[in-house]
């Protein structure tokens, strides 16, 4: 990753670049962006009550963000710890196969390790090669398989 390029939390003026990069993120899983739901999320993450977070990682030069992390943690009856979903991992078109997506993997590893929660998953389509390269490289593939309720 170049040295002009850092990762870190959002804070209040990122709204309009972290909206870009989930919109494009929606978009990529052929979901319509609503402002409704990016203006709620960009609350949450601000919102130090709410255990959901999200980081970018911005190109110092042009102070634009060129990759997009959200995660937050939740309890679970498996571990007296939270665990943490990682939710949504994006990467700008124009910055891909540089590092960033793995460098955004571990920043949230590093964030919950110093929440004393280490335990990080997520999930992705089994057709996204792509990001399987990047997954196999940074973690494992478990057993499970996700269901939901038909219909919501
Ligand atoms: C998946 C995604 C986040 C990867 O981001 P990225 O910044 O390109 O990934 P990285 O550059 O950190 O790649 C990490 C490793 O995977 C390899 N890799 C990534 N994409 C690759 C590709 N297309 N071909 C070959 N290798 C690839 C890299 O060589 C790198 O290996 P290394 O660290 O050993 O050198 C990015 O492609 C993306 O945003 N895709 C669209 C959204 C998406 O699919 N998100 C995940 C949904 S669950």
């Amino acid at each position: 990753m170049p040295d002009s390029i850092i990762i870190r939390q959002v804070q209040e003026g990122d709204q309009r670049e972290w909206e870009r990069l989930w919109k494009l993120f929606q978009i990529f899983h052929n979901v319509t962006p609503t402002d409704e739901l990016s203006k709620a999320n960009f609350q949450r993450f601000l919102d130090p009550q709410i255990k959901m977070w999200a980081a970018l990682a911005i190109d110092l030069e042009t102070g634009k963000a060129l990759g997009m992390v959200n995660y937050f943690s939740h309890i679970t009856t498996w571990a007296t710890k939270d665990k943490i979903l990682l939710n949504d991992l994006y990467v700008d078109e124009t910055a891909r196969v540089r590092g960033l997506g793995r460098q955004l993997v571990q920043y949230v590893y590093d964030e919950a390790d110093k929440m004393n929660t280490p335990h990080v998953y997520w999930c992705t389509d089994y057709f996204n090669h792509r990001a399987q390269i990047l997954y196999t490289k940074v973690g494992y593939q478990t057993s499970r398989v996700i269901y939901r309720r038909t219909g919501h």
